[in-house]
């Protein structure tokens, strides 16, 4: 078997969100489970020389986008075993920044397109082609209306996965021809309420749908979910499935991350004390090994759940004696919000505005709770790294935050939950783990038991191959 995955980022190479981590993982899981898996993503200016350096040519075509035919550059890299295709165009790619750009719409249609056009030319025809998020939305659209039929094609099969439906790729119905090059006759594909919908039209061209943990497969078909997409979701329900994401147990880990500043494990937990003091001292707090230091590391935006902090954090703060440690960027009522806390309550909040990959690394080794509210999330990869470095996830019940998380209540489960998007609701999950915090023995247990929560993707990536076998 074989697989095409699309993706618009993927560790190693560049990565702006979730779905790199997903990208840059689950392929090298396939491909020890012996399913032929390549990669193919754009060559941004922001890849590193180093990653560059390890690239080889392959070959150059042209690439048409509607009525023009751009340069399409091919370069192979191979990574952790994984063969990878890099696409290259100086003029859609050279570019501060992945996403954001006037012409996203033809930057992504080029890159949708290119995924097809370079099969003939890597010697490699795919069983599968999976695609991911709008970005890569138009690959299945395209492939239903201009390649199905052709020789070099026929017979493969699309997968669609939503990482996030929030993200739909929404643009004006007037530039279907233009920049699409879909006909008229086909834009009822890409036709939703009036625009083009990019996520659309792949849900309905796709040969199935994914998306990144079962209850999120389930909370989409509700509009409070759905971001207006559920008359299309529960239309196609018949071919979405949800699947778990893992993590990359390799690179996440706090028996050998040299981001950390002291190695242990579920087995030798002792050196998470020094983690905890060094971030202690790194974020200028009190040192204090029996103060619980609570960490928040996101995008600080609103479906985070962050106006719940927002709402509740003196009251938080005046009743429980924890320590905060925020890293993240965002919004500036959340960013103002939180340099203010820092200033008010010196010595027990500290906050770092901007993502640094290190830094996250530390307040997941360093940190006793790990704090995510989120009001959608639909899988969420920090809950589970948190578990691997033994910070136990104080999580809202949605998508895979409620796949992943269990509350301890009945001495079974490996974090603290609460179900209403309710800033009490949330407090009160925030005093129980304190209250937890407090009674030595039970946490050790805790903390073990969450350490052992096995994320990987062992389970997932034989769903995926399931799911693709179905299909062949
Ligand atoms: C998106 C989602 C996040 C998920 C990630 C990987 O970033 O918002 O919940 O974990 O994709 O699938």
């Amino acid at each position: 078997m074989k697989v095409l995955y699309a993706a618009s980022e993927a560790l190693p190479f560049i990565a702006s969100g979730g779905l790199a981590d997903v990208a840059g993982s689950l392929p090298q899981a396939l491909r020890k489970r012996l399913v032929g898996c390549r990669v193919v993503l754009p060559l941004y200016s922001g890849i590193k020389q180093e990653l560059r350096d390890t690239m080889k040519f392959v070959t150059s075509i042209t690439v048409p986008v509607a009525w023009r035919r751009q340069y399409c550059g091919i370069f192979e890299a191979r990574y952790d075993g994984v063969v990878y295709y890099l696409i290259d165009n100086e003029y859609y790619f050279k570019r501060d920044g992945l996403y954001g750009h006037y012409d996203d719409a033809e930057r992504f249609a080029f890159f949708s397109r290119a995924v097809l056009e370079i099969i003939p030319h890597i010697g490699w025809k795919p069983d599968i082609i999976h695609c991911n998020d709008w970005q890569t939305g138009m690959t299945p659209v395209y492939y239903r209306t201009m390649y199905a039929d052709s020789p070099d094609y026929s017979g493969i099969k699309t997968v669609f996965t939503i990482h996030n439906i929030q993200y739909q790729g929404i643009y004006g119905f007037d530039i279907l021809q233009d920049v699409f090059g879909i006909t008229a006759a086909d834009g009822c594909l890409l036709d939703y309420r009036g625009n083009i919908n990019i996520m659309k039209g792949a849900i309905e061209c796709s040969s199935v749908v994914t998306t990144v943990s079962p209850t999120y497969a389930e909370e989409i078909r509700d509009p409070w979910f759905s971001h207006g997409l559920d008359p299309i979701i529960n239309e196609r329900a018949f071919k979405l499935t949800g699947i778990l994401n893992g993590i990359d147990t390799k690179n996440y880990g706090p028996e050998e991350d040299p981001a950390i500043w002291e190695p242990y494990s579920a087995d030798k937990p002792e050196g998470k004390a020094a983690n905890k003091a060094e971030l202690q001292e790194m974020f200028d707090l009190e040192i204090d090994p029996e103060k619980p230091v609570l960490g928040i590391v996101t995008r600080l935006v609103a479906h985070k759940g962050l106006d719940l902090v927002k709402t509740v954090f003196a009251e938080m703060m005046d009743t429980t004696d924890v320590q905060v440690v925020v890293l993240g960027t965002g919004d500036s009522e959340f960013e103002n919000f939180f340099l203010w806390a820092a200033d008010a309550y010196r010595g027990r909040v500290g906050v770092r505005l901007g993502f640094v990959p290190d830094y996250a690394r530390k307040i997941y080794a360093g940190s006793d709770l790990f704090l995510m509210p989120s009001k959608s999330e639909p899988c969420g990869l920090a809950q589970m790294v948190a578990l691997r470095y033994g910070s136990i996830p104080i999580v809202r019940e949605t998508g895979g935050l409620r796949d992943t998380i269990t509350d301890s209540g009945d001495g079974q489960g490996n974090g603290f939950t609460f179900k209403c998007y309710n800033a009490h609701d949330m407090l009160h999950a925030v005093r129980r783990a304190v209250s937890g915090y407090a009674d030595k023995d039970g946490w050790r247990i805790l903390v073990e038991r969450a350490m052992n929560t096995d994320n990987s993707w062992s389970k997932s990536a034989g769903e995926y191959i399931k799911l693709y076998k179905g299909l062949l």
